[in-house]
């Protein structure tokens, strides 16, 4: 009898946790009078405003006996506990003990504070606790006239690799969405220009006839070539860029926070341009946009379930898995504080 063929994986996942960068938390609007509990690369949070309005984070748990800080309350700037009324401010020091009689900084341990701003719509957190970063957050690009924004946020139980390579992946798009974007049938042969340098990795499809899909139907119902990227940025930004014709450019930047290791959240910032009004494409994409994105949040979960399943992944590639081994790379090189690789450049044919 022959032996059985292997089908463990060896119980590898494709986990990268890049410590010492800026995630999104929440967008800015989201924190107000509450504190918020938020998990970023599984460390349990707590967001609160402090004075002059500014977001600050500290690590959810009270210093007095363990009680969650995100079930308290915000008092003229200060975090309140809610089990004994300790209070904290922005930095974490403890700042008040209620029938204590003496100071109450002098005698309690702070809470450990991590960097936290508002920028472009988001409040961000730099995820070392009680060290001050050298750079700040990703810029996002700001909308210019005649753009329209569009903003969602979703979770979805997959690693951060898993997402960031289903928001960078093209074949996937006439398969999984078929008839949605591309996969009507008509296929054609472009070129793909990989670049990657220190910090990013990009792709750029050139020549690419306009999808057969509903969305190109409805963006250019007269064809033309559509100039389209995609990137992905260090430590977790996702970026398609498409452009067709004059007058209709998406720009789509998904913020990803990793939750912990098998939850990720999307912080996706729409930007748009097109030749028809921004209310009326939204209503005609919002639909198809929100098809497309259960389908992957499906495809995602059923994903890390089957890989939990065997105890680990198994991944063969080709040549179209453009990105996938590329945002591997600059995430695994960034989790151990490595060196950038070198910059280099690979081109090939694809059929899309
Ligand atoms: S546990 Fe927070 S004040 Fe006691
Ligand atoms: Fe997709």
């Amino acid at each position: 009898m022959s032996a059985p063929r292997e089908v463990a994986s060896g119980g590898k996942f494709s986990i990268a946790r890049v410590a010492r960068a800026w995630y999104v938390a929440c967008a800015s609007g989201e924190l107000g009078e509450k504190p918020l509990a938020r998990t970023i690369l599984n460390t349990p949070l707590v967001l609160f405003r402090g004075l002059d309005n500014k977001p600050a984070a500290l690590l959810d748990r009270c210093a007095h006996r363990n009680a969650p800080l995100s079930l308290g309350n915000t008092l003229q700037g200060e975090l309140q506990c809610a089990y004994h009324g300790w209070r904290y401010d922005s930095s974490g020091v403890c700042v008040g003990v209620p029938g204590l009689v003496g100071d109450a900084e002098k005698n309690v341990r702070a809470v450990p504070r991590f960097p936290a701003r508002d920028q472009d719509g988001y409040v961000w957190v730099y995820t070392a606790a009680d060290e001050e970063p050298t750079a700040g957050p990703f810029r996002l690009p700001a909308a210019s006239v005649g753009y329209t924004e569009v903003r969602r946020s979703v979770e979805v139980s997959s690693t951060l690799h898993a997402a960031l390579e289903n928001a960078l992946d093209v074949p996937h798009t006439a398969f999984l969405h078929q008839g949605l974007f591309r996969g009507t049938g008509r296929t054609s042969r472009i070129r793909v220009r990989v670049t990657r340098t220190t910090d990013r990795v990009e792709a750029e499809y050139v020549g690419e006839p306009r999808p057969e899909g509903l969305v190109g139907k409805i963006l250019s119902p007269s064809g033309g070539i559509v100039t389209h990227f995609d990137r992905f940025i260090l430590p977790s930004i996702a970026q398609v860029e498409y452009r067709l014709g004059a007058e209709n450019h998406f720009l789509i930047t998904t913020l990803c926070t990793p939750v912990d290791d098998f939850r990720t959240r999307l912080y996706a910032a729409i930007l748009f341009r097109t030749r028809f009004p921004g209310w009326l494409v939204r209503l005609l994409i919002e639909p198809i946009a929100r098809r497309i994105f259960s389908q992957d949040a499906a495809m995602l979960r059923r994903q890390a379930e089957t890989a939990r399943r065997f105890g680990g992944e198994h991944y063969s590639s080709t040549e179209v898995d453009v990105l996938g081994l590329q945002i591997w790379l600059l995430l695994k090189r960034a989790e151990q504080g490595e060196a950038p690789a070198e910059d280099w450049l690979r081109e090939f044919e694809m059929e899309v």
